[in-house]
């Protein structure tokens, strides 16, 4: 079966599940910030195994459901954990609930990540809007175009809608949120970074770094969707000389520390849309 083919049952199955619920906005949930989903009202729960083409999602903190429903009374599908480049997924799998979610006809996509950060001043639970990022795993576009969804070569000057992350810098103001504002790159991972590296990313004009994220907003401006990304800090980078370890359990505990504030700001930000 085709790209397109694959991407055309798995929208027939998910809008087969949804009771006529037709989603305006798709979100993603990283690692251990799964919550927003708790919000969701009147939900749907489709879990990505059932999907026709979707493998089990394997990475630790990440459920694998999507949840439709109502949040800041709107429709919404949201996705409880996502594929990594890291597990060995092809970027056609790492990005294809992204296009199925633009089939089923969202406007706006809201991802988030767990990240460390490169900032030796920056805390541990801090947020930060997406400003742009330097995307450091493969492009996910490569390969035939799928002139269905974009032209060969889209724009990225604006890859996260400055319009939305007015709204979302209002929105935190307001509800005394503090919000920062960064460049995100993604490495592949699955390890940490070594001193070394965290040093380069900030050299290279990093504030955040993880494993995921650009694969799924190149594909979703690809396909014309409006986009707004957040880093939840997890860690701060460790530098040359320091002892101790990023643990993997300290930063899904984190990021669910965190995810109350990312949710108020998301749902907010969807009343508005
Ligand atoms: N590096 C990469 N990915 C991450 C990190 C990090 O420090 N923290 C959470 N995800």
């Amino acid at each position: 079966m085709d790209n397109s083919a694959i991407i055309n049952e798995a929208a027939a199955f998910l809008a087969s599940k949804l009771d006529g619920r037709k989603p305006v906005a798709g979100i993603i949930l990283g690692s251990g910030l799964g919550t927003l989903a708790d919000k969701i009202a009147d939900a749907v729960t489709v879990p990505y195994v059932s999907v026709p083409g979707f493998p089990k999602a394997s990475a630790v903190g990440h459920k694998g459901n999507f949840i439709c429903g109502n949040l800041g009374g709107k429709c919404v599908l949201a996705m409880q954990g996502r594929y990594h480049f890291y597990e060995g997924y092809p970027m056609q799998t790492v990005v294809l609930p992204v296009r199925v979610m633009a089939k089923l006809g969202v406007e706006y996509l809201f991802v988030s990540n767990a990240a460390g950060t490169v900032r030796q001043d920056w805390e541990v639970g801090d947020l930060m809007l997406i400003t742009d990022h330097i995307n450091m795993l493969p492009n996910a576009l490569i390969g035939p175009n799928a002139d269905e969804f974009g032209t060969r070569f889209p724009d990225m000057t604006v890859a996260y809608d400055s319009q939305l992350r007015e709204m979302a810098l209002a929105i935190a103001a307001e509800e005394g949120i503090f919000l920062r504002q960064g460049i995100y790159l993604p490495l592949s991972g699955p390890c940490y970074e070594t001193p070394a590296e965290y040093a380069f990313c900030k050299f290279a004009g990093a504030d955040t770094v993880g494993m995921s994220t650009t694969p799924e907003v190149i594909v979703a401006r690809h396909c014309g969707l409006k986009v707004l990304g957040m880093s939840v800090v997890t860690d701060v980078a460790h530098e040359a000389g320091d002892d101790y370890v990023t643990d993997e359990n300290e930063i899904i505990r984190q990021a669910d520390a965190a995810s109350k504030r990312m949710t108020r700001i998301f749902e907010q930000l969807i009343a508005r849309l």
